[in-house]
């Protein structure tokens, strides 16, 4: 799949120009990292891509198409983790929640029950079947977020800051499942400024400013623009990457 934003601006009712031209591609499989500074552009384009803000001038296109003349099917295929894991608390309990989606969508109560519970392990929530989704701590919240947009098995997933709250075991894990999902073909777009945790395995970094995409590359690339870009480069060379691994090895 490719989902692209060509030259999309945003102006709000306020005046704030949100996006100024903002371009980007993303080809499935890939691994990802969209970053910049606060107020860059990184959360309002995510949201552009799953058309929950129209653009007033430019367009995304899925696969060649208007996004505006397959929403339904983009839904289906790409996820969206949320900056703030409470908006999309759809369920009462967690099981309901990660439920939610495939119910909506009419699979078989044994296909979702298998799906359900794959996917409430591999968040890490195994156990939490019946917690209130509205008590839980922070990072269980985004723990739950991230299963329930992965309960569909979409093609490409956008994570928007993914391991805010998390602690470090919970940040290793995300980062594994996120591993393995890419290794089974799946698209993986983590939205971050804690490029500490995911560049060491990311094949592509974009960066973001003021409202448009002003760098495009790979992480060794870009490695030496980073601090110039407003972002946090570890002390030395491109290979310290190698030593930013949260979990399994580099890429
Ligand atoms: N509904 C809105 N009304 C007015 N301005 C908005 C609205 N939504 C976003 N903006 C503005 O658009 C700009 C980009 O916001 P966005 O949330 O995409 O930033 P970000 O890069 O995700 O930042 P952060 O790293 O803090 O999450 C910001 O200046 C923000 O204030
Ligand atoms: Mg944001």
């Amino acid at each position: 799949m490719i989902l692209e934003a060509r030259s999309v601006g945003k102006t709000f009712p306020d005046g704030t120009r949100g996006l100024d031209g903002a371009s980007l591609g993303i080809q499935t499989p890939c691994f990802m990292v969209l970053s910049g500074t606060n107020g860059s552009g990184k959360s309002l384009l995510a949201r552009h891509f799953l058309g929950l803000e129209k653009p007033d001038s430019g367009e995304v296109l899925v696969d060649g198409k208007p996004l505006a003349t397959c929403l339904a099917e983009a839904r289906r295929r790409i996820a969206l983790v949320f900056q703030e894991p409470e908006h999309q608390i759809l369920g009462m309990t967690v099981r309901e929640d990660v439920e939610f989606g495939p119910r909506a969508s009419g699979t078989p109560a044994v296909v979702r029950e298998r799906t359900v519970g794959e996917a409430i392990r591999a968040a890490g929530l195994s156990g939490m079947e019946d917690r209130l989704a509205s008590a839980l701590s922070g990072g269980e919240k985004r723990r739950l977020a991230v299963a329930s947009a992965l309960v569909t098995r979409p093609e490409l997933v956008i994570l928007d800051e993914p391991f805010n709250d998390l602690d470090w075991a919970g940040a290793s894990e995300l980062l594994g499942l996120l591993l393995s999902l890419r290794a089974e073909g799946t698209g993986i777009l983590v939205v971050t400024h804690d490029l500490e945790k995911c560049l060491a395995h990311a094949d592509r970094l974009a960066v973001m400013e003021a409202g448009r995409v002003i760098r495009d590359g790979s992480p060794a690339a870009l490695w030496d623009s980073l601090p110039a870009l407003g972002l946090r480069r570890l002390p030395g060379s491109v290979d310290a990457l190698a030593a930013m691994t949260w979990a399994g090895k580099p890429a």
